[in-house]
């Protein structure tokens, strides 16, 4: 049976283009990619913010609401008695043509209506805070048309968790100015805030509302506002309630004729002794350049044309033509768009993430840079750095920090002892993708304490040193409040629903829990912080000073001696204590019995160890490996993808926690929990099983999701999402939680490095693909430290793994590393 579409892919124009505003969810996009964001839906729902939506949102959104995706940037365009806005919504009212096109940061919708064609481009310039939005009015017909047009935005007081709870202040704050065409919205200037907002437009207005009330009417809604209705702005002004901001212009367009309207939505920050320009007057300096900057036509398709062209550079950095236009969309556009976007973003804002219940993530974030690195590696040290900040001396860490104030805090929980290995994990992602040994010297402080630093490098040992601090009675990690599945509560015991799992008190206390998860993260970091050493035993005795971060070359090469009994020790307490007999466990609990083991009725076999175990190589010679991934293969595999877990839990375990709080093929609980799946992919590429693990990634993959699923699916076609329902669920295939997801980077670091095989090395690229045997031919062209690789992979026998030959420039090479050289270079790879 066929499903229905809603929309496709336009490879050339990098664009994914909707075509009838119903989606079976809102489909979004993000605009921005700094400082200033707005996410916007397909029929321009959303919000913006300025860094952090929960401490500076700008504009307001109703999460689940009735109807759904309500509150955005809407113009209502009144023509005779029609209304009617371009993305369909709020109105409603049946447009002639619809379509919205979202690309890299910016999104075109156009909708017509009897014979007037309206266009919006929405974006966010670059390094400017402010999101444009150009609107195109075309009349299409052969009268004169005299049209109202009216904006819309609603203003956010600022702090979005109190925004919608305390409303006996909330509704006595609001401040607003009215200067020419520009609505500023400044409620707590008077007094701690040094920013304010404005909502401009580059013409004369006919008249203003400021005060919502007044514009909609108390018992109306969106769609139906008073003053729209009647064609009659209030001139409203708002004092305290909700303030708003709504441009009211008068347009008359000959047959034929088209007008742009540039509309400005802005975000200005004061120094404290410059707040006003008179008594209670802001001061508008900042705002009057920001809107000059913005202010016509040619400056607005000027700044387009450079965002676009960021988008070309980036992109550039990584393309792969293999014949295969579903592969190649996703590698070459979407995938690596979602990977800046969760950089950014991290877990906050989308719309399953309100924007106020989590900010970023240590895990998460540290994870998001292996997407990231390559596009822009001085971002990603400052992230490194940032995160590193909010280490404790322990080596343990907050799980989170607010973007805007960059300190860690437990809103979301802590104790988690996965935590600390990530920092190995983004620290080397980096290190390879630049060659920058230097970012182990920074002086980084623990807890943001200042005078409490000391070297990255010194946080990245301490940080193995957790897990080698807190091993259990099998000399596995203790797993604190959880692992990455931080819903595997085994120290947590809770009877009361008013807790949180994630944050209610954890009784680790004479507990035995283990994890096997992190038992194989810590053998796989712990092999990348071994090999990090020998690089720096290297290149401290190369260096004129003799030392890295403080250390010379035998203290480094101590450190690895160190660190590799360590992880051979692991391996063996894996082996021993972590094979269930044809895959591995997942865990001890509280008492130390077994989960994901074949002795249990539920969860009999877990996901993450399989991944991580066989990531690790952890008794490949014993033939673990192979036995693991086909159980995986077996087990947990369907249609849709890898499970988390199964069988799934049918009750609550108080001694599991949130993961049996989910019905059954939901979330943690047996979903497919996409971020996990390419664990197992890389397992299978470490095992050389190319056929499998292009069969398991294009599961998940949302080019080959998009043809076939768009209904049942649901959420966005063109990114992956946190978790589809698995094979237990009511609807197996639906997804849910799109766009923020450590999928996205793990999606990127399965195809780039493990299929396609183009891994960053401290010494150059190394070139180790794992393919499916139909896989013939392919090209990559990587940009890296300088120079330009053109790789074309020959594989005419159709193997899966084992690079026969590498010439570069035409001289055959010794192994597989490509070693780095500035300017282009010829690379041809025999499989
Ligand atoms: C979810 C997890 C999430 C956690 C963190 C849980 O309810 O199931 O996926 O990571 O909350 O807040
Ligand atoms: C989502 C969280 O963001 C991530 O940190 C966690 O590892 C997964 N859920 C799995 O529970």
């Amino acid at each position: 049976m066929a499903e229905k579409k809603y929309g496709h892919f336009d490879d050339a124009n990098r664009e994914y283009v909707i075509t009838d505003p119903k989606t079976p969810w809102p489909w979004i996009n993000y605009l921005g990619n700094e400082d200033f964001f707005s996410l916007i839906s397909n029929t321009a729902g959303g919000y913006s913010f300025y860094k952090d939506a929960k401490f500076r949102r700008l504009t307001r959104y109703r999460y689940n609401g009735v109807p759904m995706d309500n509150g955005g940037r809407y113009f209502y365009i009144k023509d005779g008695d029609t209304v009617w806005n371009p993305g369909w919504k709020p109105c409603k009212t049946p447009l002639d043509s619809y379509e919205c096109r979202h690309g890299m940061n910016y999104t075109r919708i156009t909708g017509s209506k009897n014979g007037v064609e309206a266009s919006v481009l929405f974006f966010v310039p670059l390094h400017t805070w402010a999101e444009v939005q150009k609107m195109t009015l075309k009349n299409q017909t052969k009268e004169v048309k005299t049209l109202k047009v009216f904006s819309f935005a609603e203003w956010c007081l600022w702090n979005a968790a109190t925004d919608m709870e305390n409303f006996q202040r909330n509704f006595s704050t609001g401040e607003v100015e009215v200067e020419g065409s520009t609505l500023y919205h400044k409620t707590e200037y008077r007094e701690r805030r040094n920013h304010y907002a404005f909502y401009t437009v580059n013409t004369e207005i006919q008249g203003y509302d400021t005060d919502r009330e007044s514009f909609i009417g108390l018992y109306n809604e969106f769609a139906e506002p008073e003053a729209v209705m009647e064609g009659k702005p209030r001139n409203s002004f708002a004092h305290g309630w909700s303030p708003i901001a709504s441009h009211y212009i008068e347009v008359t367009l000959q047959p034929g004729e088209s007008r742009d309207l540039i509309f400005l939505l802005g975000y200005v920050e004061n120094e404290q002794d410059k707040k006003f320009s008179a008594k209670k007057v802001i001061n508008k300096e900042k705002a009057h350049q920001l809107i000059k900057k913005f202010d016509t036509t040619e400056k607005v398709d000027a700044a387009f044309a450079e965002l676009n062209q960021y988008w070309d550079n980036l992109l550039n950095i990584f393309t792969v033509k293999s014949g295969n236009d579903k592969l190649d969309r996703m590698v070459n556009i979407w995938n690596q768009y979602q990977c800046m976007i969760t950089f950014c973003m991290s877990r906050s804002a989308s719309f399953f993430e309100s924007g106020i219940g989590r900010g970023m993530g240590f895990r998460d974030s540290n994870q998001d840079l292996v997407g990231f690195v390559h596009q822009i590696p001085t971002r990603a040290r400052q992230r490194i750095i940032d995160i590193a900040s909010t280490q404790f001396p322990d080596g343990g860490c907050y799980h989170q920090y607010q973007p805007l104030t960059k300190r860690g805090n437990n809103d979301i929980g802590g104790g988690f002892n996965d935590d600390p290995c990530w920092l190995i994990f983004g620290t080397v992602a980096y290190i390879k993708e630049t060659g920058d040994f230097s970012i182990l010297s920074e002086q980084v402080p623990f807890d943001n304490q200042s005078g409490s630093e000391v070297s990255l490098f010194e946080h990245l040992k301490i940080s193995m040193n957790h897990i080698i601090n807190n091993l259990g009675p099998h000399k596995l990690p203790l797993i604190g409040r959880a692992d990455w599945n931080d819903c595997l509560n085994l120290n947590c015991f809770s009877w009361d629903p008013n807790e949180s799992f994630q944050t209610t008190e954890n009784k680790g206390e004479g507990s035995k829990a283990e994890s096997l998860m992190i038992a194989g993260l810590f053998v796989v970091t712990g092999k990348d912080y071994i090999a990090l050493c020998k690089q720096l035993a290297k290149e401290a005795s190369n260096c004129r000073e003799g030392e890295i971060a403080g250390l010379a070359e035998e203290d480094y090469l101590v450190e690895a001696d160190r660190m590799q009994q360590a992880v051979d020790a692991m391996s063996e307490a894996v082996k021993q204590y972590g094979w269930d007999g044809e895959w591995f466990l997942r865990a001890y609990d509280f008492f130390g019995n077994k989960i994901g083991s074949n002795e249990n009725e539920e969860g009999k076999i877990f996901i993450e160890s399989q991944g991580w175990c066989t990531m690790a190589g952890i008794g490949q010679e014993e033939g673990l490996c192979g036995k693991a991934l086909d159980s995986a293969k077996e087990r947990l595999e369907c249609e849709h993808g890898m499970v988390l877990n199964n069988p799934a839990y049918t009750t609550y375990h108080v001694e599991m926690g949130e993961i049996s709080s989910y019905p059954e093929g939901y979330k943690e609980n047996a979903g497919i929990f996409c971020h996990n799946n390419p664990w197992v992919i890389i397992g299978e590429t470490v095992a050389g099983r190319g056929n499998d693990a292009w069969n398991h990634y294009t599961k998940i993959l949302p080019s080959y999701v998009e043809e076939k699923y768009q209904t049942l699916h649901k959420v966005e076609p063109y990114v992956n999402c946190q978790m589809v329902a698995g094979k237990d669920a009511a609807k197996p295939g639906e997804g849910k939680n799109s766009w923020l997801t450590g999928t996205a980077a793990w999606m990127w670091y399965t195809v780039s490095e493990f299929i396609l095989g183009i891994k960053p090395d401290y010494e150059g690229l190394n070139i180790d693909p794992c393919l499916p045997s139909t896989a013939h031919e392919y090209e990559v062209t990587r940009k890296f430290r300088g120079g330009e690789y053109h790789i074309v992979v020959k594989n005419p026998e159709g193997r899966e793994k084992g690079v026969k030959q590498i010439t570069v420039d035409g001289k055959v090479i010794d192994g597989t590393i490509i070693p780095c050289s500035a300017g282009k270079h010829e690379v041809i790879v025999q499989m």
